[in-house]
């Protein structure tokens, strides 16, 4: 059985939630406004005969019309990054704010910690962890080739994540953008549900929840925590936010999504979860044409 099929219970309109998650993905960019404005990149397309459309809900991002963006000018100066339209949620759901201290503890290969940098008019700290040296490498030449210079670069492991040595011991915001199963990548990559076991949705939610309770931990009392994934499986999603709300100081908390979405749900198989994970949002790859996401905001209450 193919493993998206197992979601159809959770989805309204399964023949376009199927068909959508068949079809290629488009191409995204986001402009880096570290480097450039989205006038003068767009002026830069112009010139060069580059069809682009903005979009909606972001005019930083830029859908292609075919030519890919690694081959155009503004590409190569770093005004641009390839950067998937629905993974430039969550780093606006966290809402940075310039000279803040903002820890990203998976953030290879850097769309969002470069974003959150952006975001943050490149001042403050971002701390960019990951665990995986291969992937800190592609970080780090993200953060160079986009200018980023408010970055400090770590490797650890996320679930006992230690501040000693950073001259601060807690956090105003963290994104915990989580490794997970990835089945809402399948556009973009199809032969990732060929890897797909429940083995593995199972082992990669206990790291997930390792990962976001010590976020928790990390983050200021009335701080900002972001939670997301690109996984339909509730065990990676409202299920580890409803272990942190049982293990952590936090609480979910609303926010407006710009993309169509539906709430997180709060029953799958023989499981239940808190009533608030119905504050978060599944985005579903029909939806808004993009590929399938979570995204949960927490704030913390200790
Ligand atoms: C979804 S990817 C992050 C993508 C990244 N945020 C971006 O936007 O470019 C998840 C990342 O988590 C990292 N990871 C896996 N286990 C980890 C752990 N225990 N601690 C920290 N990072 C971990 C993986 O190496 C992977 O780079």
């Amino acid at each position: 059985m193919n493993p998206i099929e197992r979601y159809a219970p959770l989805v309204a309109d399964t023949d376009a939630f199927f068909a959508a998650c068949e079809r290629p993905l488009p191409s995204v960019v986001r402009v880096n406004t570290i480097k450039a404005t989205v006038e003068r990149v767009t002026d830069a397309l112009d010139e060069e005969g580059v069809g682009y459309e903005s979009i909606e809900w972001n005019d930083e991002l830029l859908t292609f019309d075919e030519r890919g963006p690694g081959t155009t000018w503004p590409y190569f100066h770093g005004w641009l990054h390839g950067q998937e339209e629905v993974s430039a949620l969550p780093a606006m759901i966290l809402d940075p704010q310039p000279g803040e201290t903002v820890w990203d503890a998976c953030g290879a290969p850097g769309s969002k910690t470069t974003q959150l940098s952006a975001m943050m008019d490149d001042t403050g700290i971002v701390i960019g962890n990951d665990n995986n040296l291969g992937r800190l490498s592609a970080l780090r030449h993200n953060a160079e080739r986009l200018g980023v210079t408010n970055l400090m670069v770590t490797k650890q492991d996320g679930r006992n994540f230690s501040l000693n040595g950073f001259g601060f011991d807690e956090f105003d915001r963290a994104l915990v953008d989580a490794p997970c199963s990835c089945e809402g990548t399948v556009r973009k990559n199809p032969t990732t549900l060929e890897q797909w076991t429940l083995n593995h949705v199972h082992s990669v939610a206990a790291i997930q929840k390792g990962i976001l309770s010590r976020a928790v931990q990390a983050t200021k009392p009335g701080g900002v925590v972001v939670y997301s994934t690109c996984t339909f499986a509730p065990e990676e999603n409202e299920a580890v936010i409803d272990h942190v709300l049982e293990t952590e100081d936090c609480e979910v908390v609303a926010f407006d999504c710009p993309l169509d979405s539906v709430p997180g749900v709060t029953e799958w198989e023989d499981d239940t979860y808190d009533s608030s994970v119905t504050k978060t949002h599944r985005i579903y790859p029909h939806l808004n044409d993009t590929g399938g996401f979570y995204c949960a905001k927490l704030e913390v209450t200790k």
